[in-house]
């Protein structure tokens, strides 16, 4: 018991100086690629009969390709075998890289940059945790690749997200603690994620979807390091331990 409490203040007592990496969800904090999606997934979905909405849609954020399709088929009531899924998997992907061509630079989402340079000039590493196995093609094409110290993608990981394996596998390799670690997530899913695996999650969005993250804030424009010490006054990371 003794133990716990004592690791417990020690958390508590976690200053934001310790903070030595930022993990970064690539779809819906750095861009807006929802809209792809869900014209692909939309458009996937007539083919057996069903009107894919905006609202079923924001169940798929943060959930693999693989895991999307299985959800729109449920909600469908559609069977498919695993050779069918995989051409659908195919087709829809084939689809959503076309609409993807069209990204810019521009693209990246305000406050990005500007956010990513605060960080580096305080020596804090940057890295992308993401579920999409198009994260290289995004980053090449926003021209964003080099500003990051490492990059995890959906082809390197077995566990979606909740599971912390994507946020994990970016401190493993740079030999970072996960409790100095910040992660950056639109998905619920993804903030389940961070705190799985021990690290601040800092919710980019809706404050009723996001609400066991950290903080949750609109989103990077006007962010900056200083604003990380809000996270000092949590005092709920007794909750995440239990
Ligand atoms: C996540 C998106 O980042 O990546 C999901 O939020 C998407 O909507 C998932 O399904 C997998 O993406 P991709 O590019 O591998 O199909
Ligand atoms: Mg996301």
């Amino acid at each position: 018991m003794h133990l716990i409490f004592e690791s417990v203040k020690k958390i508590f007592n976690r200053s934001m100086n310790n903070i030595k990496l930022c993990i970064f969800d690539l779809d819906g904090v750095i861009v807006d690629t929802a809209k792809f999606h869900f014209l692909a997934w939309k458009e996937l979905a007539k083919d057996f009969g069903f009107d894919l909405n905006k609202k079923d849609n924001e169940k798929l954020k943060g959930v693999s390709r693989v895991e999307s399709l299985k959800l729109i088929l449920k909600w469908a009531g559609v069977m498919k075998n695993e050779d069918e899924q995989k051409i659908l998997t195919d087709r829809k992907n084939e689809h959503y890289v076309k609409l993807i061509q069209s990204l810019k630079p521009d693209d990246v989402f305000p406050g990005v940059l500007d956010f990513i340079s605060e960080l580096k000039q305080n020596h804090i590493k940057c890295s992308i945790g993401s579920a999409s196995k198009n994260t290289a093609l995004i980053l090449e094409k926003l021209q964003i690749t080099n500003l990051f110290d490492y990059v995890v993608d959906g082809n390197m990981t077995t566990n979606s997200k909740p599971h912390p394996e994507v946020f994990l596998k970016s401190c493993e390799a740079l030999d970072i603690n996960p409790k100095d670690t910040v992660v950056f997530e639109d998905a619920a899913k993804g903030i389940d994620a961070a705190i799985a695996g021990g690290m601040y999650a800092i919710g980019i969005g809706n404050e009723d979807e996001l609400s066991h993250a950290d903080i949750v804030i609109p989103g990077l424009e006007n962010f900056h390091l200083k604003d990380l010490s809000r996270l000092n006054n949590k005092t709920d990371y007794q909750n995440k331990l239990n």
